[in-house]
């Protein structure tokens, strides 16, 4: 006998006034999608293959390195944290990690496994870094500095001595930004590290937070090193941003660290608590691990570049058309001044003050940009028009 509970159920749904409302939804959804350029989210793969795993209720509720007892895709999501380990250089044997709910949650791990190491620790983080960082200090009680950053979005490395030796030895925790939400700045763990060095600071744990750039950069050659080849101590990066998956999710990557935030027992559902979520989505965990199989190191890499080679393509044409437009070195967001509200919200543009930009992620495609720029060039010729009328 086949095991089929869900046929009769299906029979009742949907019903005529719901299929319209969805239909009505897509075709919405399809519209705002060609005009999708501000934020960054790939669009790479359908994901229509995993369809079928809808049915069932996956719950990858504790850690992923002890399976709980219910429906689950641990051990694909230890397939991608391994992948990603070895592709951020974390040995899989001494590394730990999990798929989050996105990359707030893993920056909140990050964190709190800082506060646990030094207890009378300050949050460390810049101007520019994701405004979650405020949201976070709150939750951990954990006092913070803001270091003002340029106005390039870029890390005042000035501003941070200053505040350094303000401290006076005091431990920290220090957030580090790869690829700034705005500017997408690279805010380089490199550099700090040598000038923490210099300045004799040992006792501070250093999060990367690498929401866009994590899964990108390291295949890119020649961009800062950020990875655990540095005496980092936590990273994460979002699972939605470059890779694309369909739903929210992240992943947080640790050294298989004595001092564990949350490490309390689950014994009701089989396994260990070590994650700041109970419940976890078991379905992003595929989606993850099929960006990989499609993909793999090679496929990545190739998307990596092409996304980079269209921002440098985007300056150009922008420039080109009288537009003042800048991105960082091996960046993939590109900002210019501003346009009018209806350009802004028919391009779904994120703005920051005077500014605006575009991220230029798979899925934003050269006809898109194309079209922007002739809409962007018409609405800034209008005004001038419709005086001469
Ligand atoms: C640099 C950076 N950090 C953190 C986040 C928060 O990511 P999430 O929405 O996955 O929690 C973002 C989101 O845009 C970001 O750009």
């Amino acid at each position: 006998m086949t095991y089929d509970p869900w046929s009769q159920h299906e029979r009742r749904f949907p019903g005529d006034v719901a299929a319209a409302r969805l239909m009505a939804l897509k075709s919405h959804f399809v519209e705002r999608s060609a005009h999708y350029i501000g934020f960054p989210n790939s669009r790479l793969l359908s994901f229509a293959a995993l369809a079928d795993f809808l049915k069932f209720n996956i719950n990858n509720i504790g850690d992923p390195f002890h399976p709980n007892d219910g429906i689950n895709t641990c051990d694909f999501e230890r397939e991608v944290i391994a992948f990603w380990s070895t592709a951020l250089h974390l040995d899989p044997a001494v590394g730990w990690g999990y798929i989050t709910n996105g990359s707030t949650e893993g920056i909140m791990y990050g964190i709190a496994q800082g506060r646990d190491r030094y207890e009378d620790s300050v949050l460390i983080f810049s101007e520019q870094s994701h405004y979650c960082l405020y949201k976070i200090a709150h939750l951990l009680r954990l006092p913070h500095r803001v270091i003002p950053s340029h106005p390039d979005g870029s890390l005042n490395l000035e501003a941070l001595t200053t505040t350094l030796a303000e401290l006076g030895g005091r431990p920290f925790i220090l957030n580090l930004t790869v690829g700034t939400t705005f500017h997408g700045a690279i805010e380089s763990p490199q550099q700090v590290l040598e000038l923490l060095e210099q300045r004799h600071c040992h006792d501070f744990h250093l999060h990367v937070d690498a929401a866009l750039y994590g899964p990108m950069h390291c295949w890119i050659p020649g961009s800062p090193l950020f990875d655990f080849r540095l005496p980092i101590h936590t990273l994460s990066f979002s699972g939605h941003k470059f890779l694309g998956s369909p739903i929210p999710c992240g992943l947080v990557l640790s050294h298989r660290d004595p001092i564990q935030p949350f490490a309390g027992s689950a014994e009701y559902v089989g396994s260990l608590d070590t994650t700041l979520s109970g419940s976890r989505d078991g379905f992003s965990a595929l989606a993850l691990w099929l960006v990989i199989q499609q993909l793999g190191p090679q496929g990545l890499a190739e998307l990596a570049a092409e996304s980079l080679q269209r921002a440098v393509e985007l300056v150009r044409q922008l420039q080109e058309a009288g537009i003042a437009a800048t991105r960082h070195p091996h960046g993939c967001i590109v900002v210019f001044p501003r346009p009018d509200q209806a350009m802004a919200r028919r391009w779904q543009l994120a703005t920051y003050g005077d500014s605006a930009h575009i991220v230029t992620v798979p899925g934003v495609t050269q006809e898109m940009i194309a079209t922007f720029i002739t809409e962007l060039v018409e609405a800034e010729t209008q005004p001038a028009a419709s005086l001469v009328h």
